[in-house]
């Protein structure tokens, strides 16, 4: 049996370090080493308007890939529709000590407890400053500093200084591996976050519109958190909602060797989870907010059934550590064909269709 060059190097990648790997894939794509999707046809069924930004194509790569925005642009090119760079803390950050990074071979999972490594907000700042808009959408997600004494402000600074150079900014209140992160998704935490942001977005920064900003949620929350979020991102004019994160969660399925280290589960095994979450925000919500889905997005069912239990957009990140590349290109033919089939005229009518079967 002939085995793919894809194949191939998914078997080599999968016999790596995950991080050793991350590493490789990232240089590979900047040196163009990998086959690029530029053949990507536009399929108008895919394409709309989502918090006032035209995407061509609803299939974005998740936070924590292109963690310091080092290859957004043969992402792109790969044929996903967006990028989502970061997350950046303020300062640089060295990040846990590693290992932080396992694989969950049996279960297409990963764990992972980086806690923010990345080489900080203006490094990357300088690397999107030179970015050709033509190549896509890059969104920017902003954590905060392990050592943060003051996580409001450094928000609300950081959404400043990153508000010129993204096409939206995504808030991350959710990343397991930040000690009390994630506290701040509680009412009145987040009632105070979303005031601040609110104040900045209701001003003009040297005469420039703030980008839509999004919060990214963990999917390990109750209904009340969901609601409270809910009518906190209402109030707030908060432009979409991230569902969601890695989960802190392990489903009794787990095979993986490495099933009980510390740090958020992601993959295969987290699809469930986070589309019930997901389905549970559109329904609270009444559609009324824009939402992304991320989790075990892995092929065009998963991404077809994100669609319809709310997401307007998805994200994907583990997925392609066990499909490679081409998932982008795969879910994309694969998307409009599913979409043309149940008799959608357009990605939108679909969004949320099926809600209520994960409720
Ligand atoms: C992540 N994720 C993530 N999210 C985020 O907001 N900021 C980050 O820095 C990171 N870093 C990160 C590193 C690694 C190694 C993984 C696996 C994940 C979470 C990611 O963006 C996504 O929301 C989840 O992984 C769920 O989607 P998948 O991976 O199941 O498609």
């Amino acid at each position: 049996q002939i085995m793919s060059l894809t194949t191939l190097g998914m078997k080599i990648f999968s016999k790596m370090d995950p991080e050793a790997a991350h590493r490789l894939a990232i240089n590979l794509l900047r040196f163009g080493l990998f086959p690029s999707s530029k053949l990507l046809s536009k399929d108008p069924i895919l394409e709309q308007d989502v918090f006032g930004i035209n995407f061509s194509n609803p299939i974005g790569l998740a936070a924590g890939f292109d963690k310091n925005a080092e290859a957004f642009e043969p992402i792109l090119a790969l044929g996903c529709g967006f990028v989502e760079v970061g997350s950046f803390t303020p300062r640089p950050q060295f990040g846990n000590p590693k290992p932080r990074a396992f694989r969950l071979l049996e279960d297409e999972a990963a764990i992972s407890r980086h806690g923010f490594n990345n080489d900080g907000l203006a490094k990357g700042l300088e690397r999107l400053a030179v970015r050709k808009k033509q190549f896509g959408l890059v969104g920017i997600n902003l954590g905060i500093n392990k050592d943060s004494k003051t996580p409001i402000v450094d928000y609300v600074d950081s959404i400043i200084r990153a508000s010129a150079y993204g096409d939206y900014i995504t808030v991350n209140i959710s990343s397991p591996n930040t000690e009390g992160l994630r506290e701040l998704q509680n009412a009145n935490n987040l009632d105070c976050l979303l005031k601040e942001i609110y104040k900045v977005k209701s001003s003009t920064l040297n005469d420039k519109k703030v980008p839509p900003i999004l919060l990214k949620v963990a999917p390990d929350i109750t209904n009340k958190m969901i609601e409270d979020i809910i009518n906190l991102a209402l109030k707030y004019k908060i432009d979409g909602l991230i569902v969601g994160n890695t989960t802190i969660s392990r489903p009794s399925s787990l095979q993986g060797h490495s099933k009980n280290e510390h740090g958020g589960l992601s993959g295969k095994p987290l699809f469930e989870l986070s589309t019930k979450i997901l389905a549970q925000f559109y329904i609270l919500s009444e559609g009324r907010i824009i939402l992304i889905g991320s989790g075990g997005v892995d092929g065009v069912e998963t991404a077809y059934a994100k669609i319809k239990a709310g997401a307007s957009l998805i994200q994907i990140y583990t997925g392609l550590m066990y499909h490679g590349p081409e998932l982008f290109r795969i879910i994309f033919d694969g998307l409009g064909n599913s979409l043309r089939e149940d008799g959608f005229a357009n990605i939108k009518d679909a969004i949320g269709v099926d809600a209520h079967i994960w409720h």
